[in-house]
C-alpha cells in the first residue's frame, strides 16, 4: 500500500489568477519569423491545446530600434492575433538582452570578467547588473510596454528579464566596484565593522578607506574569503535590484497582473533564491536534464522539489524545459520515447500548475537553431509534435489536480551561502562540493520513494520527522540554535561532514569542529582527514566511505559505524546522539551509492513497497506514479480511477513502462 504522508499543505489560490487551467505552452519568438507564419502558429497552438505563451523575451531592439523610438505594432497584432484564439500571454521585458545601440552607447555598461575582461555584444546579458545606463533603459522599455499593455485582455503574466544571474551573474566592472562598496557602507556602515567581519589583520588586509576595497578579481593567491561571500550576497542583491525596479513599475502600471521571473533552481549558483523568492508574485523555474546522465530523472525531481519549496509549498510555474534536446551540453542527446511526457508529469506532480517549453517553434537562425521545440524543423508529421499534442491532452485531463499540494516526508536544507563559502578555494579537500552532497542524498531518499521538501537552515522545521543537512559547512550561529531547537523538540537531524564549521563570514565558530553543532551531535572532531584521490575506507558496518575521514570524539554521542581501515580506523564513522527529544546522526565520510542507501534505510521512513526506477509523489487526493523502467509495474492501493486515462480502476493500479498514471481513490 502507498502510504499516505501526513505534512500536506493547505490548497493554494490559482497560480495565474486570469488563467483557469493548468498552464501549457512555451517560450514564443514571433520575431524571428515572417507574419504570415504566426496564423499557422496560433492554429497549431490551438492543436496542441497550447494556453499561454511567453512573448518578447529577446525583442527589445524589435520593440526600441534606437534609444526613445519604439515600434509595437508587431506586438499589438501579435497580442491580439494570440487572443482571439483564446491563447494567454506571458509578457516578457526584453531586458535580457539589450539592443546594440545600447553597447554603442554605453560601452561602459558591459559586464566584466574576473580576470578584468570586458564581454562583448552579439550574444545576450551583456551588460553590467549595477550600471545606472543599463537601469533607466531597462525601466524605459519596462514602463513603454506595462503603459501600453496593461488592460490588453491576452496579458495574464508579466515576465521580468529571463534568467537573472545568468551568465553575467558576477561583475567585476569598475562600475560593479562602486556599486559593491555603496552596498559594503550600507551593510556595515563603518569601517571598523566591516575589517572585523572580514579578519582583515590577515595578510595585512586591513581597510583605511572604502575606496581601497574592491571586488574579488584574480589576485596571486586566494581571496579573502568574508570578502567573496559578501561579493556573492552584493550580487544576489545587484540583481534582485534589477528585477524590483521592474516589478515595481509593472505592479504600478499594470495592477493585478502578476510578475514572474524564471529562476534556474538548482543549478544557478549565485543568486539566494530564498531571498528572491518573497518577491515574485508566481515562481518559475527552469529546468534542463542534464541529458548524459542516466538517472537525470532523479536531478529533475530534486530540481523541482527545490522549486516547490522555495514557492512555500504552493504551486509553481515551469517555465522552461525542453522537448528534446538542447543545444549548449557536450552531446546533445534526444530524449527517448515517452521521456518528454514523464519529464512534464514529474514536474506536475512535485507541484508545478503549468509546463512550458523552450520554444514553441524551432529556429532557424541563430545560436540555439539546433535546440528543440514544441514545433520542430520537421513541423507536424514528427514524434515530438505529436508528443506535445498527446501532452496537452493529458494536462486538460489533469486539470483537476491544479492547486493542490505536495505531501512531504522529510526535508533537506539547501542553502546558498553554505554553496557559495564551501567551495572558495583552499579548503581541506578539492572534493568537497555542495551539489554533490545534496545530489547523493536526494538521490538516495529518492529511491526509497520518499518526497522532499527543501528548507532553509533558519526554517521552522518542526513539521518534519526528518531533517538532512548535507554540507553545511556554513552555519550562522542562530541557524544552528534552529537546529539544536528542532532536535530538542523531537526530530531526527541528520548532518553530513564539514558541517557547521563556520559563521557568515567564514570565522571558524569558536572552539572545537563543528562549533556550531558540537553539543547537539554530542562529538568533537579533533582533525579533518581527506582522503586521497580514489581512496575508500570501510566500516564496520559493511559501507565504504571515500574523499573524507575525521578523527572524531565522542562527548555523548554513540557510535553507528566505525572506520575499518585508512586514517580513522578503529575510531567512529557514523554516530547518534540523544538530544533533548530528539537525536542527531554525524556521518564523517561520505557515502555514496548502496552505502548511503543503506544508512538511510535506517533512518526510519516510510518503506514504500515499489520497484526500483518507479516515482511516486501525492499531490492533493492524487497519487501519481512515474514508471521510469522497461516494464509494467503494479502499485498496490485501493484506486478506484486514474485520471489521464480516464478509466476505472480496481484496487491496485498497472503503470505501463514508461508512462504516468494519476491515481484517485475516488470515481
Ligand atoms: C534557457 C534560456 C532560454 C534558452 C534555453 C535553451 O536557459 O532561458 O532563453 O536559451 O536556455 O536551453
Amino acid at each position: 500500500m502507498v502510504q499516505v504522508s501526513q505534512l500536506a499543505v493547505p490548497q493554494a489560490a490559482p497560480l495565474i489568477p486570469r488563467l483557469d487551467r493548468i498552464a501549457y505552452g512555451g517560450d514564443y519568438n514571433p520575431e524571428q519569423w515572417p507574419e504570415e507564419v504566426w496564423a499557422e502558429d496560433a492554429a497549431l497552438m490551438r492543436e496542441a491545446g497550447v494556453n499561454l505563451v511567453s512573448v518578447g523575451i529577446f525583442s527589445w531592439a524589435m520593440l526600441e530600434p534606437t534609444p526613445g523610438r519604439y515600434e509595437f505594432g508587431w506586438l499589438d497584432r501579435l497580442l491580439d492575433l494570440m487572443h482571439a484564439h483564446g491563447i494567454a500571454v506571458d509578457l516578457a521585458t526584453p531586458t535580457a538582452a539589450p539592443p546594440p545601440w545600447f553597447l554603442r552607447a554605453f560601452p561602459d555598461a558591459r559586464p566584466w570578467t574576473r580576470e578584468g575582461t570586458p564581454l562583448g555584444g552579439g550574444a545576450r546579458q551583456t551588460f553590467c547588473p549595477s550600471s545606472p545606463h543599463y537601469g533607466a533603459a531597462a525601466a524605459g522599455i519596462t514602463s513603454e510596454l506595462g503603459r501600453r499593455y496593461a488592460d490588453h485582455p491576452a496579458v495574464v503574466l508579466w515576465h521580468s528579464h529571463n534568467e537573472y544571474g545568468g551568465a553575467n551573474a558576477l561583475c567585476y566592472c569598475p562600475v560593479s566596484a562602486a556599486a559593491f562598496r555603496e552596498w559594503l557602507i550600507t551593510k556595515y556602515q563603518t569601517l571598523e565593522a566591516l575589517n572585523a567581519a572580514w579578519g582583515t589583520t590577515f595578510w595585512s588586509q586591513r581597510y583605511s578607506d572604502w575606496e581601497e576595497i574592491a571586488p574579488p578579481i584574480v589576485a596571486p593567491t586566494a581571496v579573502n574569503p568574508a570578502q567573496e561571500l559578501d561579493f556573492y550576497r552584493f550580487s544576489s542583491d545587484a540583481h534582485l535590484a534589477n528585477f524590483r525596479r521592474e516589478r515595481d513599475l509593472l505592479h504600478t502600471l499594470s495592477p493585478g497582473i502578476p510578475v514572474t521571473t524564471n529562476f534556474m533552481l538548482a543549478n544557478c549558483k549565485n543568486i539566494d533564491y530564498w531571498t528572491w523568492a518573497a518577491e515574485v508574485d508566481v515562481i518559475s523555474n527552469d529546468h534542463y536534464l542534464q541529458a548524459e546522465r542516466p538517472d537525470n530523472h532523479i536531478e529533475l525531481a530534486m530540481c523541482a522539489d527545490l522549486t516547490r519549496s522555495v514557492a512555500g509549498g504552493t504551486p509553481w510555474l515551469l517555465m522552461e524545459h525542453s522537448t528534446g534536446s538542447v543545444n549548449w551540453q557536450p552531446r546533445n542527446i534526444a530524449k527517448k520515447p515517452g521521456e518528454m511526457v514523464r519529464n512534464s508529469l514529474a514536474h506536475l506532480a512535485r507541484g508545478a500548475d503549468g509546463i512550458m517549453f523552450f520554444q514553441w517553434r524551432a529556429s532557424r537562425i541563430g545560436a540555439e537553431k539546433f535546440h528543440s521545440a514544441m514545433l520542430p524543423h520537421g513541423g507536424t508529421d514528427t514524434r515530438i509534435w505529436r508528443d506535445v499534442v498527446s501532452l496537452g491532452a493529458s494536462l486538460s485531463a489533469l486539470q483537476p489536480v491544479r492547486g493542490t499540494a505536495v505531501t512531504a516526508d522529510a526535508a533537506m536544507l539547501w542553502d546558498w551561502e553554505s554553496w557559495w563559502a564551501l567551495e572558495l578555494p583552499w579548503r581541506p579537500s578539492s572534493e568537497l562540493t555542495f551539489r554533490e552532497r545534496q545530489e547523493a542524498f536526494y538521490e538516495a531518499l529518492w529511491r526509497r520513494h520518499v518526497t522532499v521538501d527543501f528548507a532553509r537552515p533558519s526554517a521552522d522545521l518542526s513539521k518534519y520527522p526528518l531533517v538532512i543537512a548535507p554540507a553545511s559547512y556554513l552555519l550562522t550561529a542562530s541557524a544552528a540554535a534552529n537546529l539544536r531547537e528542532y532536535v530538542a523538540g523531537g526530530g531526527t537531524l541528520v548532518v553530513s561532514y564539514f558541517s557547521g564549521i563556520v559563521d557568515e563570514n567564514d570565522a571558524v565558530h569558536p572552539g572545537a569542529y563543528p562549533g556550531a553543532l558540537r553539543d547537539v551531535l554530542g562529538l568533537r572532531v579533533e582533525e579533518f582527514l581527506p582522503l586521497h584521490a580514489g581512496e575508500a575506507v570501510a566500516l564496520d558496518s559493511g559501507m565504504v566511505g571515500d574523499v573524507w575521514a575525521e578523527r572524531l570524539q565522542l562527548d555523548g554521542a554513540t557510535v553507528l559505524a566505525s572506520y575499518v581501515d585508512g586514517p580513522a580506523a578503529g575510531l567512529p564513522a557514523i554516530t547518534s546522539h540523544a538530544y533533548g527529544e530528539g537525536r542527531a546522526i554525524y556521518v564523517s565520510t561520505r557515502l555514496t551509492g548502496e552505502s548511503l542507501d543503506a544508512f538511510t534505510a535506517g533512518l526510519g521512513l516510510p518503506a514504500r513497497d515499489l520497484p526500483a526506477g518507479v516515482e511516486v509523489v501525492r499531490r492533493g487526493d492524487y497519487t501519481i506514479v512515474l514508471n521510469h523502467t522497461d516494464a509494467d509495474v503494479s502499485v498496490p492501493g485501493s484506486f478506484a480511477s486514474e485520471l489521464i486515462t480516464g478509466s476505472a480502476v480496481d484496487g491496485n493500479a498497472v503503470v505501463p513502462a514508461g508512462e504516468v498514471r494519476v491515481l484517485h481513490a475516488g470515481a
